[in-house]
């Protein structure tokens, strides 16, 4: 998606004590900036938060970080969160935003740090020779090893079936049982999904939404 530079959004994200631009500064560090030792989430891919601003209200024992790449949406998403959570000045809440290309994530969280990885409609990349820059690709998964508690999960839902499959095999391939799996997400019983902006788009257009969750064994 081509969005338009918006210059304002970079002093808006500084300004607010949820969004995180020393992103390396918190390595093992994250309870002191919580506050407390919860578990620790993350959701890889944030857009604009419509799901970690819903999930981490209905989760208050648990820690949320979203990541994005680009300040253009993670503004929104510093927004719906201070909105939804009704945040208000310097308040502390169990969310933190961080711009940050995921390439570099294993230097921002340390060993047995993170509980749980969520990944949402991720870029499919369906030319083989950029199968790489997938979210769930081996080479991301072995980064992801890196900080993740043996035996957490990572949840993926995605509406391409190619990365689906391939992802499933990644998953495999790189020491992750797979818990379950889905072809048809909303039609599945699963009650704890909360919809995403990019899944309510393609939802209303009769397009079917995929759901694995993979165990760190
Ligand atoms: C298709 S959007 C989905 C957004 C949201 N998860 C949803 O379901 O509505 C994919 C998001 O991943 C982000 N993204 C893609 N590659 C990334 C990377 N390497 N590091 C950080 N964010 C990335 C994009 O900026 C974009 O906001």
């Amino acid at each position: 998606m081509r969005l338009r530079k918006k210059y304002w959004a970079r002093p808006e994200m500084e300004n607010s004590h949820i969004v995180i631009t020393d992103q390396y500064a918190y390595k093992g560090k994250w309870d002191i900036e919580f506050k407390n030792s919860n578990p620790i989430h993350l959701e890889l891919g944030c857009g604009m938060g419509g799901f970690i601003s819903e999930k981490s209200k209905q989760n208050l024992d648990i820690n949320f970080v979203g990541i994005d790449l680009k300040d253009e949406v993670l503004v929104f998403a510093l927004r719906k969160v201070i909105e939804v959570r009704e945040v208000k000045g310097e308040q502390n809440v169990n969310v933190r935003l961080m711009p940050l290309n995921i390439s570099f994530i294993d230097d921002v969280f340390e060993k047995d740090e993170i509980d749980r990885i969520y990944i949402n409609f991720c870029n499919p990349w369906p030319k083989g020779r950029h199968n790489k820059r997938r979210l769930t690709h081996s080479k991301f998964l072995a980064s992801y090893k890196k900080f993740l508690k043996p035996g957490s999960e990572v949840w993926f839902k995605t509406d391409d079936t190619e990365l689906f499959e391939d992802s499933l095999e990644y998953f495999k391939q790189c020491g992750f049982e797979i818990l379950s799996s889905t072809y048809d997400l909303h039609e599945s019983g699963f009650e704890e999904n909360v919809v995403t902006e990019y899944e309510a788009k393609f939802y209303a257009l009769g397009k079917k939404a995929m759901f694995l969750r993979a165990k760190l064994l």
